[in-house]
């Protein structure tokens, strides 16, 4: 019969566990000095060796040639622990056997002494699942054990064992396992049952378990039972509903690009292809997490432990990061993670994610606060950060002095491609940047040139964005000029703060206009 390989490979000694290094130390310790607790909280995320190191520490406290942190593994009691328990070892699942009769049996079977072995061990599984009067009857026996009785309580929820119970017992938090050592696990399980796979498959298998051993064994089994001996890393992506990283990348090539209509491209295709939409929403925010790591953390960045996948692919992500600045990430992930929620409950997923996609290159447009703040202090007309181009990315803004003065990139813009009429007209007016309005201030002889299509065309161009174009009839040189007049009594606070170089930017750069001056002296 076959069994499963999470089960056939459940670790018989302390040195075969992954991970987990000061839970076995610890109990190591305590075996090897002789002070064993008579209660233990074993706590952690799902499949991380709970129920299996308190089996393996049954096995130490309990093999004939105990207690022992090496137990041999071949005499009876050590055989009776690995089938499954045995008088003394005695396994309860709370989920189950939750209720208080439950636990009065138990504190029965506590007082006899054990009948063959050195403990009696009992390992409560889910432990968080006994009902409040079932610890009451469990937490008499917890407070005065007889000397030869060892609770491992293991759980999930250990915020959910009443504070009486948890004061009385060790606790050990189980961590999730790292990515290497899953892999590195996952290799030599390979090696053991002949599996052809190579790390790209193992690591899409890893990444399948999100940290739990049992859960990425299971994606291994599932694997072996889809495809046979030899794994390969497209059809276990496939099988598992993964997706690769050139397929997430196709979203942040879009993003840099300010491209929306490839966003609902990359939704057509998952679409058509029969990707499940939700799972690539998850997927996604899980990628927008790695980069944002990886952008913090820069290139070195990337150690298994913050980021799950292989050195490559890390390598990959924080070249990929360097695209974007943290706010533009942190807004990403912040964003993927608002569509995952929404698209669970979602009964159109398709526009849910098309809406979430476009959404994300609308946010990347956005310029962040702290940047045009310090932009205005350095009397700039803040125009959107430039994104670094690459594939079929916009022309940047040319570098130097002129970077940051619409005017005088137009100008050149214009001049090389031969409209010197519009080179001139430009040159004779105002041209400022704010929010997505270019605002142009000209004289009334030079209007018609801004309304052409050829000027649209330069300025998508020069800046490229689509930028709303507004053209006022003024002064010219003055940019202020291109403000609708204050609609405002002009009383001495209100005409001082307009007057001041950093409002008027502000002006600018946001647009809106003054309603009120409050002098706060007054
Ligand atoms: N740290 C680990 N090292 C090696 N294998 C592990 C580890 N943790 C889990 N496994 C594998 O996963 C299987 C399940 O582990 P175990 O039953 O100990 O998980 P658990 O933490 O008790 O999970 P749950 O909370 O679901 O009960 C084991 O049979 C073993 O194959
Ligand atoms: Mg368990
Ligand atoms: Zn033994």
């Amino acid at each position: 019969m076959y069994q499963v390989i999470a089960r056939k490979y459940r670790p018989q000694t302390f040195q075969d566990v992954v991970n987990q290094e000061h839970v076995k130390t610890t109990l190591e310790n305590a075996i090897v000095q002789n002070r064993i607790a008579h209660g233990y909280i074993f706590s952690g995320q799902r499949g991380t060796g709970k129920t299996t190191v308190a089996r393996i520490l049954a096995r130490c406290l309990n093999c004939i040639q105990g207690p022992t942190t090496t137990p041999c593994g071949v005499c009876a009691s050590c055989l009776e622990i690995t089938a499954g328990g045995t008088v003394d070892v005695i396994e309860i699942d709370a989920a189950s056997n939750r209720g208080i009769n439950e636990m009065r049996e138990l504190r029965e079977n506590v007082r006899y002494q054990p009948a063959r072995d050195r403990y009696k061990v009992f390992i409560v599984d889910e432990a968080h699942q006994i009902t409040s009067e079932a610890f009451n009857a469990l937490l008499k026996t917890i407070e005065e054990p007889p000397p030869w009785v060892v609770f491992v309580l293991c759980t999930t929820e250990a915020h959910k064992i009443p504070a009486t119970i948890a004061s009385r017992c060790q606790h050990f938090s189980f961590r999730s396992v790292d990515f290497e050592d899953l892999m590195t696990r996952m290799a030599w399980i390979c090696q053991q049952e002949n599996i052809e796979a190579d790390p790209e498959t193992l690591a899409v298998l890893a990444q399948a378990g999100e940290g739990s051993v049992r859960d990425s064994l299971s994606a291994l089994d599932q694997a072996i039972a889809c495809c046979g001996s030899k794994l390969n890393a497209a059809e276990v992506r496939a099988l598992l509903g993964a997706f690769s990283l050139e397929s997430l990348e196709r979203v942040t090539a879009a993003l840099r690009d300010g491209d929306s209509r490839r966003m609902l491209e990359v939704v057509d295709e998952l679409e058509r292809s029969g990707h499940n939409l939700q799972h690539f929403s998850r997927e996604l925010s899980r990628y927008f997490r790695n980069l944002l790591v990886a952008r913090i953390g820069g290139p070195e960045a990337g150690s298994a432990r913050l980021i799950a996948a292989s050195s490559a692919q890390r390598q990959k992500l924080a070249e990929i990061a360097a695209g974007f600045s943290e706010e533009d990430l942190t807004r990403y992930l912040q964003l993927s993670l608002d569509l995952f929620r929404d698209l669970q409950s979602s009964l159109q997923p398709r526009f849910h994610l098309e809406i979430g996609l476009v959404r994300l290159v609308q946010a990347g447009r956005l310029l962040p606060i702290e940047q045009a703040l310090a932009d205005l202090k350095n009397g700039g007309t803040a125009p959107r950060p430039a994104r670094p181009s690459g594939g079929g990315a916009p022309p940047a803004p040319p570098a130097g002095p002129a970077a940051g003065q619409p005017q005088q990139q137009l100008h050149a813009h214009l001049s090389q491609k031969g409209l010197t009429h519009l080179a001139d007209a430009v040159e004779n007016s105002s041209v400022t940047i704010a929010g997505s309005d270019l605002q142009v201030v000209t004289a009334k002889s030079y209007k018609l040139y801004f309304d052409d299509k050829q000027f649209a065309e330069a300025v998508r161009a020069v800046f490229g964005r689509p930028l709303r174009i507004q053209v006022t009839i003024g002064a010219g040189e003055e940019p202020a000029a291109a403000m609708p007049p204050a609609a405002i009594q002009t009383d001495d606070a209100t005409s001082r703060a307009l007057a001041n170089p950093e409002v008027r930017r502000f002006r600018e750069v946001f647009g809106g206009e003054v309603r009120r001056v409050r002098n706060l002296k007054e």
